[in-house]
């Protein structure tokens, strides 16, 4: 009897609804709340988010005083080259290949020629230089600045250091006990050709990048002309080596 008086009474009232319909905001949904339309709120002038102090700029930036700076903001251990070479793998080797001569897999069909690492330019260049072009990218090159943090950034920039002294090791170099050797007599060692850790060329099957072998020039921002390094434009002739690739040195190995 009480329950059918109830059912009556939310029949004659009209059921509430005020569970189904919050006074809530979806995500990037425009409002007539605030005055300029926006529900998601821009974050308030002066203040900072948790886990937003930056107080760190060389950390965050890799510049100092302006200009890109020689050094690594936390000490390098092997572990942290060891984080440098797994997330170095990762992310960097499809266009600049596991030895950083940039012929990676990408570029073998069709990519902009990605930087050699082993170049006397990029050799000498300060540490802040790979982590600025990391964070914002270089000519062709996209930014990794969302898939890496910071902290992985200078893990990967420690390793491209020991990449490009692997390929110049001397003996003084190493700590006692390792000895270094060329990579062909490695190669040997394991049952591979000598030639194994020779330059590597662009085999035939690498593309321009368009159908008709023609070079595809993006448009820079805003421009309206030819973007600088853009895929497909610094490809050189199938079969012709790249300008730059790697050339098979010494390394180090431990014994
Ligand atoms: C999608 C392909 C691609 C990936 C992935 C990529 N790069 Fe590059 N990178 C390039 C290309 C292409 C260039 C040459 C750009 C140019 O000269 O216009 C380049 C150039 C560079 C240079 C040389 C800059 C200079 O001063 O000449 C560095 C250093 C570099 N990349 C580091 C990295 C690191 C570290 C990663 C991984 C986090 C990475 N790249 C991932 C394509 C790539």
């Amino acid at each position: 009897m009480a329950a059918a008086a109830t059912v009556a009474l939310f029949s004659a009232l009209g059921c509430r609804q005020d569970m189904h319909d919050q006074p809530k905001f979806f995500p990037e949904r425009g409002t007539s709340f605030y005055a300029d339309g926006r529900s998601v709120r821009p974050q308030v002038e002066n203040t900072v988010a948790r886990n937003q102090l930056r107080e760190d700029s060389y950390f965050y930036t890799g510049f100092s005083g302006g200009k890109e700076g020689d050094g690594m903001p936390f000490p390098v251990t092997l572990d942290v080259l060891a984080r440098g070479q797994e997330r170095f793998n990762v992310y960097c080797t499809p266009c600049h290949s596991r030895v950083g001569n940039g012929v990676g897999m990408i570029v073998q069909r069709g990519y902009a020629q990605a930087g050699n690492f082993h170049t006397a330019r990029l050799e000498t260049a300060p540490l802040g230089h790979f982590f600025n072009v990391i964070s914002n990218g270089y000519g062709a090159m996209p930014d990794y600045s969302a898939q890496v943090a910071p902290a992985d950034r200078w893990a990967i920039v420690a390793y491209i250091k020991a990449l490009q002294l692997s390929q110049h090791a001397t003996q003084a170099d190493v700590p006692a006990g390792a000895h270094v050797e060329p990579l062909s007599s490695i190669a040997e060692q394991e049952g591979l050709p000598a030639t194994f850790a020779n330059e590597w060329v662009l085999p035939p099957t690498a593309v321009t990048g368009t159908p008709d072998n023609q070079p595809f020039i993006l448009p820079a921002p805003g421009s309206g002309t030819a973007g600088k390094g853009t895929p497909g434009q610094t490809q050189p002739s199938p079969a012709a080596p790249p300008a730059s690739a790697a050339t098979a040195g010494p390394t180090a190995v431990k014994k």
